[in-house]
């Protein structure tokens, strides 16, 4: 196992992801673990992550000192390079800004830039460099404006590196933290998802007592569930509750899958009239999703207190949500509430049961995979919690759900059907109050206007509307006015975000 100390880096999290790629296990830890804490670890490697930090500042966040009496493979990258320059008796100081890619010329191609070459593209992203490296230490590598880009003291072990081998801009990044992680710390590769499947179902079948577990029919709950369900069979007891704002025919798909594929103990909760009377008359996108939360935790609390007594609720929590330290957001681990099943009553006495939370989204898909998850499921795009009440515009009504299917099952079929699909991160289709006057036949029609909505992202934070070809917009337009009964006119929403978001409400 790897130990990745963070520093507050953007890219802290993306360290540990690329380690594990070659399948060997990296965890992130806060940069003021103990090093007894560190200790039970049982680390072959210690990584320093980058920091918005300077090492010179005095409330400058920096590893306990006994770390270092440790003696192990000590990797620090950016403000984790820095740290080691300082903190072995070289001088770090103030430089001109570098962002974005250098040339880094490599001086010295044994141990951690082994196998590179002569020279390789590499991501900077600092404001302080290394002036002066410390007694003992070696420059291996050197960009135009950082001497000391990369430094080894190949006795000890120690390495420093200004750049970010984690980021894809950085050509032979993932080579140099192989060269760390295996040449260096001889890490074993033994971290695979049949592995993890193995021990996860082996540490589960030991606890006693029922498990409720709320499933959505996304991926997370679906592992989380099937984890679970091969460790102690129908003491497993899943809920899925139909609350009417899903896609078309979900439900249905969602109910197959679990009794059908995996036989599961599946109990769908059909909410559909208690969650549409609750939401007569509401327009307010805030006051929706406040009444659509309260209402999943009534539902839930009938089942727990009707079906229990269960001693576990399961949650498909991924190692991103456990985690979140580092100097911007201050060392304890925060534990974010979990869509719709955070704050069930505390008379339930539920234990939190997360067999996901040491995964990246990537590990989940790829148990997932092995689980035999339909490859449906896992290749659909994102979906928000509270449905399709945060696509319509105003208030939720029969009719305006009925249209939102429709329209955006069309979407889908076409974007499936022209290969667009897995491109985009999310495609639907969905209406609000506006009307507009269309020509039907030889008749003058005033119907609903459908907004399609296709978006572009990386991770939602940031989204652009992305640009279909005029054929297939003309395409969905037609099929949606020829076969959803009503509608007159189609739109395509061209705002990206900021500042608009993906969902209107
Ligand atoms: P916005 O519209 O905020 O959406 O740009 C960003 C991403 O988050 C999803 N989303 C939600 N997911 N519960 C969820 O589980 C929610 O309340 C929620 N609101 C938005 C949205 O679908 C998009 O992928």
């Amino acid at each position: 196992k790897i130990v990745v100390l963070d520093f507050g880096s953007q890219y802290s999290h993306l360290i540990c992801r690329r380690i594990r790629e070659f399948s060997v296990y990296a965890e992130l830890v806060p940069f003021d673990i103990s090093h007894e804490e560190l200790q039970k670890h049982n680390p072959k490697g210690i990584i320093f992550s980058g920091g918005p930090s300077s090492v010179y500042n005095s409330d400058a966040p920096v590893p306990e000192n006994k770390i270092f009496d440790m003696n192990l493979p000590l990797l620090g990258i950016c403000y984790g390079h820095q740290l080691i320059v300082n903190k072995f008796g070289g001088k770090v100081k103030r430089a001109n800004k570098e962002y974005g890619s250098s040339l880094l010329t490599i001086d010295n191609d044994k141990n951690l830039l082994s196998g590179i070459g002569g020279s390789v593209r590499a991501w900077m992203s600092h404001g302080d460099e290394a002036e002066q490296i410390p007694p003992g230490f070696k420059v291996i590598g050197h960009t135009e404006s950082a001497k000391a880009a990369a430094i080894a003291s190949d006795e000890r072990s120690i390495y420093g590196i200004q750049f970010h081998p984690e980021v894809v801009h950085t050509e032979q990044g993932t080579e140099i933290l192989k060269n760390f992680v295996l040449k260096v710390c001889r890490a074993k590769q033994d971290w695979t998802m049949e592995g993890f499947i193995d021990s996860a179902v082996n540490k589960i079948s030991k606890i006693e007592g029922d498990v409720l577990c709320g499933v959505s029919g996304g991926i997370d709950s679906t592992v989380a569930a099937l984890l679970i369900h091969k460790a102690i069979g129908n003491r497993l007891k899943c809920v899925f509750v139909n609350n009417g704002l899903l896609r078309l025919n979900e439900e249905i798909e969602i109910k197959e899958m679990f009794e059908k594929n995996f036989n599961v103990n599946f109990t769908m909760v059909d909410a559909v009239q208690d969650f549409l009377s609750k939401l007569k008359g509401i327009e307010d996108p805030e006051r929706k999703r406040k009444i659509i939360g309260e209402e999943f935790i009534n539902v839930f609390t009938d089942f727990a207190k009707n079906k229990g007594p269960f001693k576990w609720l399961a949650q498909g929590t991924l190692y991103p949500d456990v985690i979140e330290s580092g100097v911007s957001k201050g060392p304890a681990a925060v534990i974010k509430s979990h869509h719709n099943v955070g704050g069930l009553p505390d008379w339930l006495d539920l234990e939190i049961l997360e067999p996901l939370r040491e995964l990246y989204k990537d590990e989940v898909r790829k148990i997932a995979k092995i689980l035999g998850v339909p490859e449906k499921l896992f290749m659909r795009h994102p979906f928000p919690g509270p449905g399709l009440a945060v696509r319509i515009i105003g208030e939720v009504t029969p009719k305006k759900l009925q249209i939102s299917k429709v329209a955006s099952k069309i979407v889908e079929d076409e974007l499936i059907a022209s290969g667009f699909y897995g491109k985009v991160w999310q495609a639907y289709a969905a209406v609000g109050d506006d009307k507009a006057v269309g020509v039907v036949g030889d008749e003058r029609k005033y119907g609903n206007i459908v907004m399609i909505r296709v978006v572009d992202s990386i991770d939602a934070m940031t989204a652009d509307w992305t640009r279909l070809p005029h054929e297939l917009l003309e395409k969905i337009s037609n099929r949606i006015t020829n076969e959803v009964e009503d509608v007159t006119w189609v739109t395509y929403a061209i705002s990206s975000k900021p500042p608009a978001t993906i969902e209107p409400q």
